[in-house]
């Protein structure tokens, strides 16, 4: 058995002697939406420092941890802080969380995070419904021996993105009166935000938005089989489409400013979602 696997299974056993709960629905809270589960019927929390092996931000007073509970009816699991592949972390320990909720049960991943407007059209504040996504500029999670018990060597990423669940997400923005782009994200390894020639080169190879997340947790989680889908806050234009410098806290203030809309659209989204799996 391989070191990834292994330490996959470790961590499902430390979390499984801690808590009984099947979620159907895993969700990666990212900037704005990071005190979403203060609004929903929590019925475990457990730290990421309790897990033994798990990967732990090094980033001073960043927690995290696996929030599990109800939004409406809808069993969940939230992810309240991710480790970025900036950190240092091998790509395997980035995913190794979502992989984690696979294993606890949950059938659909729905990714969330900020991310700089590429499109033009764009503007700070509005919502984008991930359709694809370019990963190629960090390493494939998948790099290394498979794990034939996760799935098969050569993956299709031909539909990352769950097509029934971007209409769910869709109609569910419409119903609510939400504006919604959608586009594909691109993620870039950062932690440095990118420069004006680098943002035009992701217009350049057809990208929308630019993060530092999300699309090798996509990567893991299709070749493990989940349904995806995600949204992205714009929470800033890329750099040298307008002429502020971009700061950290801008970034956070703009995803701040949102979230009460975020978290409305995300719970209806969960909500909907739910009702399509139980036709
Ligand atoms: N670039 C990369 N990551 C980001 C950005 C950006 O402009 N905004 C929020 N996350």
């Amino acid at each position: 058995m391989g070191k990834v696997y292994e330490k996959l299974l470790r961590c499902y056993d430390c979390v499984r002697e801690r808590i009984d709960f099947t979620p159907e629905i895993a969700l990666v809270l990212g900037s704005g939406l990071g005190d979403y589960a203060d609004g929903i019927k929590v019925a475990a929390e457990l730290d990421y420092s309790e897990i033994t092996d798990f990967p732990v931000s090094t980033v001073p007073g960043h927690e995290g941890k696996y929030i599990f509970g109800y939004v409406g009816e809808v069993p969940v699991v939230c992810m309240k802080g991710r480790v970025h592949y900036y950190e240092g972390y091998d790509i395997s320990d980035v995913v190794l969380p979502v992989r984690l909720m696979k294993l606890m049960g949950a059938k659909v991943l729905f990714l969330t995070n900020a991310s700089g407007g590429v499109n033009m059209s764009f503007q700070a504040g509005d919502f984008m419904m991930i359709q694809d996504q370019i990963a190629d500029f960090v390493p494939s999670p998948l790099i290394g021996p498979n794990m034939d018990e996760l799935g098969v060597r050569f993956p299709d990423m031909s539909n990352i993105y769950d097509k029934e669940l971007q209409k769910v997400i869709r109609k569910t923005a419409a119903l609510l009166d939400i504006p919604l782009r959608e586009g594909v994200y691109i993620q870039l390894t950062g932690p440095n935000y990118e420069s004006p020639a680098e943002v035009r080169m992701c217009r350049a190879l057809g990208a929308d938005a630019v993060g530092m997340s999300t699309a090798c947790e996509a990567v893991a989680a299709n070749h493990m089989g989940m349904m995806i889908c995600g949204i992205s806050c714009i929470s800033n234009m890329g750099c040298g489409i307008t002429a502020n410098p971009l700061t950290h806290a801008e970034v956070q203030a703009t995803a701040d400013r949102v979230a009460p809309l975020f978290k409305q659209l995300v719970t209806e989204c969960i909500k909907n979602i739910h009702g399509k799996l139980s036709e």
